[in-house]
């Protein structure tokens, strides 16, 4: 009886490890351990006809059996449907790469900018974008009536409030507060009534630059501003300073940078003139000093003013402004 039991379990063991699939280890399992023709079932059901004796060693050995077999069968079991989902899913599949936020073009920009100019020892401030006509328009030396004032069509909240056009108001605001020496800029958004465009949009963004302090003169506008253009556009990139006008500088001038595209040849970008504008600047008027309380006999100041859109455009070689704000990723995601 011993040796049947045996082999009975060699015979369970083998046939359970040869099982394929999940079908066929049933079958097994139904073969020793069914309810009614189970081999082992049907040895332990005939226990009682066996004499007195032994009854409890052969129990005892068909129990076991039964245990042994059924815990065979569990890890095969385990192992059938390890194998089944490993035939689902395969794992050599390149995983899927989670979407990855980035820095807006014009954000990367200004943050450039702002960057050179730290580097220069300036300070980044700012300022609010509801303005009152006063810090707006007046205190930069351009009182109500004047032309300068048409050519930049304001929003105006009430009577005295509008979305600031400019962000020369900060220097006003930081000439105020503090005293020379200043060296400040200030990054941020403006609003023109403009009708939209490829090169105009309502908002769009400036970086307002000002030193103020003694002895200061047009060669350091002109140094500072060189060693900028140089730094954003590569060494080899020439400047240009073209008299011009603004109400809060005397003298003022436009600069242009030659054509980073073309180089100065003439190309589609410069229009053929081979020159790009990038900002006004000038010697701060001594009216202004005189509007915040600084000795235009004792003090200094030069001031310039960029608009990091058109920079961004001219450096990525961008056609219309709108692009940016229309938040279109397959525009975003090339920066
Ligand atoms: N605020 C001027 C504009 O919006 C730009 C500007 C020109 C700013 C000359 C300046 C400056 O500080 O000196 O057109």
């Amino acid at each position: 009886m011993k040796e049947d039991l045996g082999k009975l379990k060699d015979e369970a063991e083998k046939k359970i490890r040869q099982a394929k699939d999940e079908k066929e280890l049933d079958g097994v399992r139904i073969e020793f351990l069914g309810r009614k023709q189970g081999r082992v079932t049907h040895i332990l059901r005939n226990l009682k006809d066996l004499p007195p004796e032994d009854k409890p060693l052969i129990g005892g050995l068909v129990n076991k059996l039964k245990q042994f077999i059924q815990k065979e069968i569990k890890e095969k079991k385990k192992e059938i449907e390890k194998k089944e989902i490993e035939g689902y899913i395969d794992i050599t599949l390149p995983g899927k790469k989670p979407l990855l936020g980035r820095l807006h073009p014009i954000t990367q920009t200004i943050r450039e900018i702002k960057s050179i100019f730290i580097g220069l020892g300036f300070r980044v401030v700012s300022g609010p974008e509801i303005e009152t006509e006063y810090y707006n328009f007046e205190a930069l030396n351009m009182p109500r009536y004047h032309p300068a004032r048409d050519e930049q069509d304001s929003f105006y909240l009430d009577d005295n409030y509008l979305l600031r056009t400019q962000t020369s108001p900060v220097q006003i605001r930081v000439m105020q507060k503090e005293s020379p020496p200043i060296r400040i800029i200030a990054p941020g958004r403006c609003y023109r009534r403009d009708a939209v465009d490829a090169s105009h949009f309502p908002m769009f963004h400036q970086i307002e630059g000002l030193a103020v302090d003694k002895k200061i003169t047009f060669s350091d506008l002109k140094g500072s501003l060189t060693y900028f253009v140089h730094q954003m556009f590569g060494r080899d990139t020439k400047l240009r300073f073209r008299p011009s006008f603004f109400p809060f500088t005397e003298p003022s001038a436009e600069v242009d940078i030659s054509c980073i595209m073309c180089k100065g040849s003439g190309c589609r970008v410069c229009s053929g003139k081979g020159w790009l504008e990038i900002l006004g600047a000038g010697m701060v008027d001594p009216e202004v000093f005189k509007k915040v309380g600084y000795d235009p006999e004792k003090y200094q100041g030069f001031a310039f003013g960029m608009g990091p859109d058109r920079i961004c455009m001219l450096k990525y070689g961008i056609d219309d402004i709108r692009l940016f704000f229309q938040n279109d990723l397959r525009f975003l995601e090339q920066f």
